[in-house]
């Protein structure tokens, strides 16, 4: 049952890496938190270990479900004080020969699939008192990395896609904060078999992406040491393509997350 001065967030990607412990932590602070992603049994086990979570499945990529999920989300609560829209999936492109169908596959989630989040969840944001939109993009888009085409470009959409929404909603007091993660310990990363400078544990990740989402920043990038590490492309383009080529002689999957 819900408390009446209890935050309503909706966390997607909820069934694993950072969407399930941001999940777990808001609850266990609180919060009541509906869970979605598609793997129902991942959410089960995620909702049984605190009362406050709701889980609810549903593909993004999926208008029809995502319509389905607006109407379960509003049966729970007629509104929804912060979206963290987190789901999203890496596929890298492997030249000489890449598959092209993969720039489709990751914009179809990571891009499109967040715009029918946002489709979905504007009505109960607009029923909340101080709503807050959080869409979680990536640092990658700081800097060129090789095999990375269609996961940076995704990110990059969704950051330019939120700048402007950010101006559209601003007169409906809809704050809209972007977070730049760096590297974090999850199934995502798990599958890289590249160097991940400053690896972050994904508890850790997540607490640090809760407590700054207090002050409702535009947008934060995080850690600070990969920010800065990552705006030598600006400064010096030559010496990081130099550098990213060597990487990419040396091993046969380089940085790009
Ligand atoms: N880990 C990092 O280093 C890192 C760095 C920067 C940004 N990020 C971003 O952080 C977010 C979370 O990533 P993660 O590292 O925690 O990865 P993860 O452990 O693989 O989690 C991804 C989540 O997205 C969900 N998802 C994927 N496709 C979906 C779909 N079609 N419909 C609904 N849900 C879907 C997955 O759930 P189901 O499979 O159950 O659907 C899963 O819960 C992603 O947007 C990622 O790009 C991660």
């Amino acid at each position: 049952m819900q408390t009446s001065n209890q935050k309503v967030i909706w966390v997607t990607g909820a069934s694993s890496g950072l969407g399930r412990s941001i999940a777990l932590q808001l609850a266990n602070r609180g919060a009541l938190v509906i869970a979605s992603a598609r793997n129902r049994q991942a959410l089960d086990e995620l909702a049984a270990q605190n009362a406050n979570i709701r889980a609810l499945a549903c593909d993004i990529t999926d208008a029809a479900e995502c319509a389905a999920l607006g109407a379960q989300i509003a049966a729970i609560s007629p509104h929804i004080d912060q979206a963290i829209l987190n789901a999203g999936n890496c596929e890298y492109l492997d030249f000489p020969d890449p598959d092209w169908a993969a720039v489709r596959r990751v914009m179809e989630v990571n891009f499109f699939g967040t715009v029918n989040c946002v489709e979905l969840v504007l009505p109960l944001l607009r029923a909340a008192r101080r709503p807050h939109l959080v869409v979680i993009a990536s640092q990658a888009t700081a800097a060129p990395f090789p095999r990375a085409e269609a996961y940076g470009a995704s990110k990059a959409a969704l950051q330019y896609f939120c700048a402007c929404l950010r101006l559209d909603l601003a007169c409906e007091k809809i704050d809209v904060s972007v977070v730049n993660p760096g590297f974090v310990d999850t199934p995502l990363t798990r599958k890289n078999d590249f160097e991940m400078p400053f690896l972050m544990d994904v508890e850790q990740a997540a607490s640090r992406v809760i407590g700054k989402l207090a002050s409702r920043p535009r947008r934060y990038s995080f850690p600070m040491r990969l920010s800065l590490l990552l705006g030598l492309s600006k400064l010096a383009p030559g010496l990081w393509q130099k550098a990213m080529t060597a990487s990419k002689k040396s091993s046969t999957t380089p940085p790009g997350t």
